[in-house]
């Protein structure tokens, strides 16, 4: 199953896609997460991400297209791949389009979570994830069982640099911009699958379920 999941930051991407990786098993392909690696390994690409990154503002669709077209080529995506947060541009989904063809490959469904903008900057500002593993909590929303305390590993829980409430705003801006043409582009292609993600996790979850079917 070829699978991507599309949404504003906060809307729950990550969150969902954890779930569906594990139920469907299909390889996590995160655009954000990839560059967060590179900036940990303090590779290039990591410098270059991290100057956009941190400002809130996507990184170049070439940087971005050139990720995506290695990591797809990969022996694990044979059978399927869950697409988080790529593509986001249109010029993004021109690429991936070609890359796909290249590939003998075609979209199932762009999962789309759609949440109010107004409602993800409590949800962004209150995240908490796990340094060691990546699993994401919420102060509220999400609460781990123990304060600021990994349930799986017991690490403690960090905020992401880019979730402080100034680059947050700037960030629901930036992507708020680019959403519509590419919801058109996806609804034309006969692919977007529409989500209420103003819910709670585990309800969002089932209509992730009922889409996709049984594993
Ligand atoms: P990326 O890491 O993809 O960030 P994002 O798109 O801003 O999305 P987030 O990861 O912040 O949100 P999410 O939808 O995954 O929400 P989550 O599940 O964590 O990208 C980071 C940066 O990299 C970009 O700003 C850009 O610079 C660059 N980049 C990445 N891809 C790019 C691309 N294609 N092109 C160019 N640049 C790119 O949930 C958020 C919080 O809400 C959590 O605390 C969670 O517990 C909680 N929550 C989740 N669901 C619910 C719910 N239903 N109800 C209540 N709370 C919920
Ligand atoms: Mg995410």
């Amino acid at each position: 199953m070829n699978l991507v999941l599309m949404g504003l930051p906060g809307a729950g991407k990550g969150t969902q896609a954890a779930k569906i990786i594990e139920d469907y098993a299909i390889p996590h392909i995160s655009t954000g997460d990839m560059f967060r690696a590179a900036i940990k390994d303090q590779t290039p690409l990591g410098q270059e991400a991290k100057s956009y990154m941190d400002k809130g503002e996507l990184v170049p669709d070439e940087v971005t297209i050139g990720i995506v077209r290695e990591r797809l080529a990969k022996e694990d995506c044979a059978n399927g791949f869950l697409l988080d947060g790529f593509p986001r541009t249109v010029k993004q989904a021109d690429a991936l389009e070609a890359l796909l063809a290249d590939l003998n490959k075609q979209i199932d469904h762009v999962i789309h979570i759609g949440v109010n903008p107004e409602k993800l900057v409590p949800r962004l500002t209150g995240r908490r994830i796990c340094p060691t593993c990546g699993a994401t909590y919420h102060v509220i929303y999400n609460p781990p069982k123990v304060e600021g305390v990994c349930d799986i590993d017991g690490s403690a829980l960090v905020q992401r640099e880019d979730d402080q409430e100034e680059t947050v705003r700037r960030r629901l801006e930036v992507n708020v911009a680019q959403a519509q043409p590419l919801i058109d582009f996806y609804a034309e292609k006969g692919y977007l699958r529409n989500l209420d993600g103003d819910r709670p996790i585990n309800e969002v979850y089932s209509d992730v379920q009922a889409l996709l079917g049984g594993q």
